[in-house]
Formats: structure tokens, sequence, C-alpha cells
């Protein structure tokens, strides 16, 4: 399980003490977490060219675009956090909720569905100074619709009053039992969900186009990861393409060695795509081999019949695991 944190203070202050202590708490419950400081990255506003509403991606060539779109792209749960600046996030926060409507526009104008975006949720972290009652209306809204553009559902929030200076989060009281039972109740269903790994040779089709049937379908209640024993540096293209004309958004995937997805934690099941791409047993998985032939280098029928055929395969035989 994936968590993704977003620091969006400009100072290492309150939002960082309150999202660091939210991230430890999931991290102690299992979840594979990621933090995107805005302090650290160089990510530019929306210049409004609205290239991403006809080409589905953002033409700035920055932080934004090198990752952050495929960490919130792998996220289970994304939490935003963030000051109260003027009834709205800090501008270095605003540039990347913004930058979100690439995301929107992929699914919004061009149909593309990202296969987490069924089971995602999105919590909110926010702190100010003042006490008044609508201190945090305009960064709930600014949340939802944030969420809404990352294909994620609001799934609660903590938020706190009177937090001004350096140090006031820590003294907070009550706040450690908030976290602790915030991120019990989010993670709870994420938790109970089993591991299931598919495999295949460079990860670059076969082994991901599996992984993003399952999760769309099962994502409720499967865990649904992917590996290659030689991982390729991307994605096929070919795979990208024939997956959007079923709908599906593969965009901004990336490949994974199947070390490191072992390293993370073993999976309940694993799924070899075809004959000789296997792994070393993982003591007490179910096993099968999908003796899917490898087309990534033939035409983008054959992907297309690769596709449909994972497709069936993924309907008819993961639905009892
Ligand atoms: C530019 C700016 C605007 C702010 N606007 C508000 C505001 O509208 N309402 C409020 O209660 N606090 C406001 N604050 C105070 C911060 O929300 C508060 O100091 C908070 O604890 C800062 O969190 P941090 O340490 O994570 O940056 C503002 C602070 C700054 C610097």
């Amino acid at each position: 399980m994936n968590v993704l944190g977003l620091q969006g203070s400009p100072r290492k202050g309150n939002t960082c003490f309150l999202l660091s202590e939210f991230m430890r708490a999931a991290e102690k419950l299992g979840a594979a977490v990621a933090t995107v400081d805005v302090r650290e990255k160089n990510i530019l506003p929306c210049t409004e060219c609205r290239v991403c509403e006809t080409c589905g991606f953002c033409p700035i060539d920055d932080d934004m675009t090198a990752e952050v779109y495929t960490l919130l792209r792998e996220a289970d749960i994304v939490v935003m956090a963030a000051p109260v600046f003027f009834y709205s996030v800090p501008a270095q926060l605003k540039a990347l909720i913004d930058r979100s409507q690439a995301l929107w526009a992929r699914r919004n104008r061009l149909g593309l569905e990202d296969a987490g975006s069924r089971w995602r949720k999105g919590f909110l972290l926010s702190l100010g100074a003042t006490r008044g009652k609508k201190l945090f209306d305009g960064i709930r809204l600014t949340a939802r619709y944030f969420f809404d553009a990352v294909g994620a559902r609001s799934a609660g929030e903590l938020v706190y009053r009177g937090i001004e200076h350096r140090g006031d989060m820590e003294k907070q009281e009550g706040a450690a039992a908030d976290i602790e039972k915030a991120v019990q109740e989010l993670m709870h269903p994420f938790r109970l969900r089993k591991k299931i790994l598919f495999v295949s040779t460079d990860n670059a089709s076969r082994s991901q186009m599996a992984a993003a049937f399952a999760q769309r379908l099962f994502g409720d209640r499967l865990d649904c990861l992917s590996a290659g024993i030689r991982p390729a540096a991307q994605v096929n293209p070919a795979m990208v393409s024939v997956m959007a004309e079923k709908g599906m958004d593969m965009a901004f995937r990336r490949t994974r060695s199947l070390d490191a997805v072992l390293q993370a934690g073993l999976p309940d099941a694993v799924v070899a795509m075809g004959p000789g791409e296997t792994c070393t047993p993982v003591p007490g998985a179910v096993r099968e081999n999908w003796n899917v032939p490898d087309f990534a280098g033939g035409s983008l029928d054959a992907m297309r019949r690769v596709r449909d055929h994972i497709e069936k395969l993924v309907i008819e035989r993961i639905g009892h695991i």
C-alpha cells in the first residue's frame, strides 16, 4: 500500500511536523510512504496553455512531470498537508494542485481511466493561526477538487486552530491520538487486501496490463503489483496506446525490478505471465503461469490480442484469489 504525503508549507514548521507524524504512523502500519515536500521541489505554476486538455500531458519540464504525476498515480492514499495562507494554501502547493489539471484532463477530456481511481483516498491535514469558524472553508474546497482531479475520494481531515509559531503543533494536546486513530481508520480497508504480483521479463507490457486490469476490477481487495526479471527502462508505448483504446490510462506507469518489489513485502500470489518468467518461490504464495507469449516487438494488432487475452484471464482467474 502506498501513502503519498504532500508537504505544502514553505518552511520547516507545523505542517512538516504534523505530516511527518502522520506518515510515521502510516509506515508503522505497513505502508510504503513517500513525501513530496514543496520546499525541495521545482514545480512551476500552470500557464493555462491548455495543452493537457488536448494531449493529456503538461509541456512544462520540471519535477511535476519527472516524478509527481507518477507518485500521485501510484498512491492508494494521498495526504495533502497545508497551513492556511489567506484562507487558501501556500503558493508552492497551489502550483502543484493547479498542475494536477493534466490528470483531470486525461479523465474528463480524453476519457482515460486510471485503474487506481476507484479505490484511492484523499486525506487533508491543515492548521492556521486564528480560530474562526470558517478558517478551513477555502482549503477544504481546494482539497476536495484536488482529490477529485487526482482520482481520490475525500476520506477525512485533521485540522487545528490557534497554531502560529514554530513548535505550536508539537504542543497541541491530543494530536498524537488523533493521528493514530485517523491513520488506522484510513488504512484499515487497504490492510485487509491480499497482495498479487504479476511477473514478466521486462515489466513493460503484459505484467503491467494484468496489474492494471486486476486493480481496476479487484483493487478493493487486492493490492496489484507488477515487476520484471530484467525491467526495461520504461513501459512500452505501444502497450500504453492499446490500453488507451480500452479507456485505460497507463501513461505514468513505471517499470520495477522483481528484487525491489519483493524487498518491499512478499506477495500472497504470484502470476508468471509467460513461460520461463517466474521468480524464486515465495513461501506460502499461490503460483500460476499464464503462458502469455511476449509480443512486445510485434504489431499493434498483436498487442491488442495480448491485451484482450490478459483481460479475459484476469476476469476468469483472479476473482477467486
Ligand atoms: C502569508 C501568510 C498568510 C497567512 N494567512 C493566514 C490566515 O489567513 N489565517 C490564519 O489563521 N493564519 C494564517 N497564517 C498563519 C499560518 O497559517 C500559521 O503560522 C501556521 O502555523 C504556519 O504553518 P507552518 O509552520 O507549517 O508554515 C498565515 C501565514 C502567512 C505567512
